[in-house]
């Protein structure tokens, strides 16, 4: 049994927290938030766990071998840095950090450490985004044309980080396990709406090499939430709907064919108007199999799907983001 300590019992805590108490082999030991008033629900719904404001207690826990991080990113360097160095392995929310120096050296100290450091990239334990990278692995799109994402609703506003950072990242990180490359360069432009905060509303552009393009339009100023991507390739096309609840993905036979009897400026295009079907994909909760990963990797001292690493790469194309939308999308190389 592994003993789980979980820091942070805000918003995202919660789900946290009910999928770690159903997991198998992991026991939660102690719940933590620096707001007392958070903890009565704990206390109330898992009478056998424990409960603190102080953070030094779950990490200096003898019964805590894995530490659950799920407060905002800024204080993520510190307290993944202070669970590693107590030889805890540690599972964060999205964004791992906010700079990429604080990021790389937490995958260092997990390494020296050997521990697992492991990323909340809640989407790449979904079904649905399974399904996708399989289909994308198996060569059926074709050569990769565009990755294309919405992911617009009204709030939650976040004081340290502009909706990137909030809500692109999730899209970054099923862009970066179902492509399997790095782009090359990237430009932003958004702006804020309310003074004093982080930007509100962005399009974050990113170019790959070859003729891969992606799109990412990410709003908390929206009135309707949206939650969909496309992603074409010269054979057949995805709408991945993620508020579709029992169709979330769509193929498309879709595209166009080129010939050319004349060489290239006489190319001649026509448009391919196959069938649309809907695959079955695994409807269970991310987290569930989020929290299942985590546990057979520390039991097994296995890396990670979303490890370390990957949660560097997120902060990567961030950190670049940042910099072309001071510049009004001013293009940035990685
Ligand atoms: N994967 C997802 O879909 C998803 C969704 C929402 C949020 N998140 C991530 O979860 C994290 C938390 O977001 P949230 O929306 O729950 O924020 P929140 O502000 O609602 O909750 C954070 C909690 O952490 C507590 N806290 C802050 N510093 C602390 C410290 N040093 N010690 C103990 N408690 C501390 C706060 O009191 C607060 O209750 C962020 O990294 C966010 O990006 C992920």
């Amino acid at each position: 049994m592994i003993g789980i300590g979980v820091i942070g019992y805000g918003y995202w805590g919660p789900n946290l927290v009910r999928n770690f108490a159903e997991a198998q082999g992991a026991r939660v030991v102690s719940v933590c938030d620096s707001r007392a008033e958070r903890l009565a629900p704990v206390s109330k719904r898992y009478p056998g766990v424990k409960t603190t404001t102080s953070a030094d207690e779950v990490l200096n826990d003898p019964a805590v071998d894995a530490v659950i991080i799920a407060t905002p990113v800024a204080t993520h360097h510190a307290l993944v840095k202070q669970a590693l160095q107590n030889n805890r392995h540690v599972l964060v929310t999205k964004p791992l950090t906010d700079s990429v120096v604080d990021a790389q050296e937490l995958v260092e100290l997990a390494a020296k450490k050997n521990r697992v450091l492991m990323l909340d990239h809640t989407f790449l334990y979904k079904g649905s985004v399974r399904t996708i990278k399989d289909m994308v692995q198996a060569g059926k799109l074709g050569n990769l044309y565009y990755y294309d994402s919405v992911r617009v609703n009204l709030g939650l506003f976040q004081h340290d980080v502009n909706v990137l950072w909030d809500l692109a990242v999730h899209d970054l990180s099923i862009m970066d396990y179902i492509l399997g490359v790095q782009p090359r360069e990237v430009s932003a432009a958004g702006i804020a709406h309310v003074a004093g905060r982080p930007e509100d509303i962005a399009y974050l552009t990113c170019f790959f090499e070859q003729n891969l393009i992606a799109h990412l339009h990410v709003n908390w100023l929206a009135p309707v939430k949206v939650r969909k991507t496309l992603i074409g390739g010269n054979k057949q096309m995805i709408v991945y709907d993620d508020l579709e609840p029992d169709a979330p993905l769509k193929i498309y036979d879709k595209g166009i064919d080129i010939s050319s009897s004349e060489g290239i400026y006489q190319a001649l295009v026509s448009y391919r108007t196959g069938d649309m079907w809907a695959p079955q994909v695994d409807m269970r909760e991310a987290l569930s199999a989020e929290a299942a990963h985590f546990v057979d990797c520390v039991t097994h001292n296995k890396r990670p799907l979303t490890d370390g690493e990957s949660g560097v790469r997120m902060v990567r194309i961030l950190e670049a983001a940042n910099e072309s939308l001071a510049a009004h999308g001013k293009p940035v190389k990685l």
